[in-house]
């Protein structure tokens, strides 16, 4: 090889070095999805997150992972988020009595909260450090946390549903969301909720079937969106629908 050929093949194996790391972080072969390890209590999201029709409290994501819609991250709730509760609800089968009673302990009811510990919960979803995921913009943005986590109000134990690859990201960034496929991973796609007050039937293109367009009526308040339903971000209320959402997609927008 000629000195001046060495120089200009250099340049060629980079772009495939940087082209073989960009095609695996994009298929993800270390993807850790499917991962659901063993939780130091065992929390049931069917009976706290799940509908009311089969057993569950249907409370709201939100409720318990309150900087979703606020924050970046969204982080683990407080053991007196579960206090609230469990200071008085103590459980009816053997197994519910023993896990919230460590409940109680981490909290340490007993000593009024002087020796409170955090519960030791194990993380499950994680991207690498160089990666900038901002929580908040995806759910103001109407996008159901269901859409990327799985139907979590029926897991008994919560595990990866996707698989969190560039892949995965770029592709929806690209093609675009449209609330109603998160409506649909989330579970109400052709069933009204209970407040559901359109006008229109539940799922009608253009109108809100859980997501406000132009021109369609409010809902007069709150309680009668439609997004209140577990898992629906009440501000998906307030995302058009018309018009796929899309995001960026240039490198910059996720790795800074
Ligand atoms: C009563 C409180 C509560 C409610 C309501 C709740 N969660 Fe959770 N969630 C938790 C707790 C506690 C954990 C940690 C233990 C576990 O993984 O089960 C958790 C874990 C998770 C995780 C895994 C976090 C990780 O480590 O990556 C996801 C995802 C999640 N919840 C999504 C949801 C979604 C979606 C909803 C609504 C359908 C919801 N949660 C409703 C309390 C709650
Ligand atoms: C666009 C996809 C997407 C949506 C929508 C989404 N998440 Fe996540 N979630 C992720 C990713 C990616 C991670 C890992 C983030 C990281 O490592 O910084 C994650 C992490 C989490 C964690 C663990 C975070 C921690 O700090 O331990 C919880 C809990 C969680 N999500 C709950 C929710 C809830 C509740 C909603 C709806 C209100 C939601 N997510 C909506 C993709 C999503
Ligand atoms: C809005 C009220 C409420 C909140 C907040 C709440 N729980 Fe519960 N939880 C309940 C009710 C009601 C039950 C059912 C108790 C029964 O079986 O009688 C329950 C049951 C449980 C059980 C027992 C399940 C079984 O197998 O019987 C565990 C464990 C539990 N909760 C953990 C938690 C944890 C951890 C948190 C905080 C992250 C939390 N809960 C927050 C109301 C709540
Ligand atoms: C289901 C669709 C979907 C998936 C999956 C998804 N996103 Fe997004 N993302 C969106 C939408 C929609 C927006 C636009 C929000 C807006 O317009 O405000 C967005 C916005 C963003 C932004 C803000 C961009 C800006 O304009 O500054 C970042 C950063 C981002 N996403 C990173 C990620 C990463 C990293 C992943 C994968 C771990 C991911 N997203 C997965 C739909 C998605
Ligand atoms: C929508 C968000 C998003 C965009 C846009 C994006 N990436 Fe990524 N990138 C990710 C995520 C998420 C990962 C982590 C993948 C994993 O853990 O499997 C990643 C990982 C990587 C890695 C590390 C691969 C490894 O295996 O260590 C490189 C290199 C990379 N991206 C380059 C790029 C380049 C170059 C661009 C622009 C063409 C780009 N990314 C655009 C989300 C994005």
């Amino acid at each position: 090889m000629t000195q001046r050929r060495k120089w200009t093949a250099i340049p060629g194996l980079f772009l495939l070095a940087i082209g073989a790391v960009v095609l695996s972080a994009y298929s993800g072969a270390s993807s850790s999805q499917g991962n659901g390890p063993e939780q130091p209590i065992k929390f049931p999201h069917p009976k706290h997150a799940g509908s009311v029709a089969k057993g569950g409290l249907g409370l709201n994501c939100l409720y318990c992972h309150n900087n979703a819609n606020k924050s970046a991250d969204v982080g683990m709730p407080a053991v007196n988020t579960c206090m609230g509760c469990h200071a008085s609800v103590t459980g009816t089968t053997e197994q519910g009595k023993a896990e919230i009673k460590k409940i109680v302990q981490y909290a340490d009811y007993a000593g009024m909260g002087k020796n409170a510990k955090p519960i030791p919960w194990v993380r499950i979803h994680k991207v690498p450090e160089y990666v900038h995921f901002p929580h908040v913009r995806h759910v103001n943005a109407g996008v159901t946390c269901q859409s990327c986590h799985g139907p979590v109000q029926d897991m008994t134990k919560v595990y990866q549903y996707s698989s969190l690859n560039m892949g995965w990201c770029v592709n929806c960034h690209v093609n675009g969301y449209d609330p109603k496929e998160g409506q649909k991973a989330a579970g109400y796609d052709s069933v009204p909720p209970a407040h559901y007050s359109g006008g229109v039937p539940y799922g009608t293109p253009g109108s809100f079937a859980g997501i406000m367009t132009t021109g369609a009526t409010k809902p007069t308040s709150a309680s009668d969106s439609p997004a209140q339903a577990p898992g629906a971000p009440s501000t998906a209320a307030t995302t058009p629908s018309s018009e796929r959402r899309r995001a960026r997609y240039d490198c910059a927008a996720c790795h800074y």
